[in-house]
């Protein structure tokens, strides 16, 4: 044996005594794994190994009150593979009618906004974080949000999505944990259990006020950009 392959030898004896076996490194978790890993490991949707195995059970459930009262639930759709999940609040009164994310107004106005960065409806998978729609559209309070966040958490473990682009406030302060403002939160990208999660005015926000439409399209470019080259 040549000296060098005896010193390395000795050097890596002396570690295996200092330190104990060498044992292989666990391989890194896939984003996948983690989001699952925030859910209560007794929720059923760990159960649930596919989008329409989940979308049933979101129909057929009752997770907090006003599942009672909705005509449908808005369960989400798009592709099912896709490299973008747009996260949206909450259905309004044409998605609650039709069981459609993002049909209303606000819906065709997100249509143009992904048109403008080259992208369609086929491309990407859109999810509200409720399900279902809050009486007259007031805000989600937090005991439905937590009612239905593992929804949200397994629906992006199945799709597993690259990119994550937040419409408004409730889906960013929700999926980040944060109080901070829109204006503050839309500042920069999140790393959001290993997917790179973006933060826009939800289009509804646009219809009421012309001045967030410039800010918005510089998050679709920055979304659109990164698509591209990551
Ligand atoms: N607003 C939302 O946040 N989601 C919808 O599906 C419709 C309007």
């Amino acid at each position: 044996m040549n000296e060098a392959l005896r010193s390395l030898q000795n050097f890596l004896s002396d570690q295996i005594r200092m330190h104990g076996p060498i044992v292989p490194l666990d391989p890194p978790k896939s984003f996948t794994q983690k989001i699952m890993e925030i859910v209560d490991p007794a929720h059923p949707v760990h159960g649930l190994n596919s989008l329409n195995e989940l979308r049933d059970y979101v129909s057929s459930t009752v997770l907090t009150p006003i599942d009672e009262d909705r005509t449908n639930a808005v369960f989400g759709e798009g592709n099912p593979s896709a490299d973008i999940m747009l996260v949206g609040e909450a259905p309004g009164a044409e998605e609650d009618r039709t069981g459609k994310p993002f049909v209303g107004r606000a819906g065709q106005l997100l249509d143009k906004m992904l048109a403008a960065i080259d992208l369609s409806r086929q491309d990407i998978y859109i999810a509200n974080t409720l399900k279902s729609r809050p009486p007259k559209n007031r805000n989600p309070n937090p005991d439905e949000i937590s009612a239905h966040l593992p929804i949200l958490y397994r629906q992006m473990s199945l799709v597993d999505p690259r990119f994550i682009l937040c419409l408004g406030l409730v889906a960013s302060q929700t999926l980040l944990g944060s109080h901070d403002s829109l204006t503050k939160l839309r500042q920069h990208t999140h790393s959001f259990y290993g997917a790179t999660l973006l933060v826009t005015y939800h289009p509804a926000a646009l219809l009421r006020n012309a001045t967030w439409k410039r800010p918005t399209w510089e998050d679709l470019k920055q979304l659109r950009y990164l698509y591209q080259t990551k």
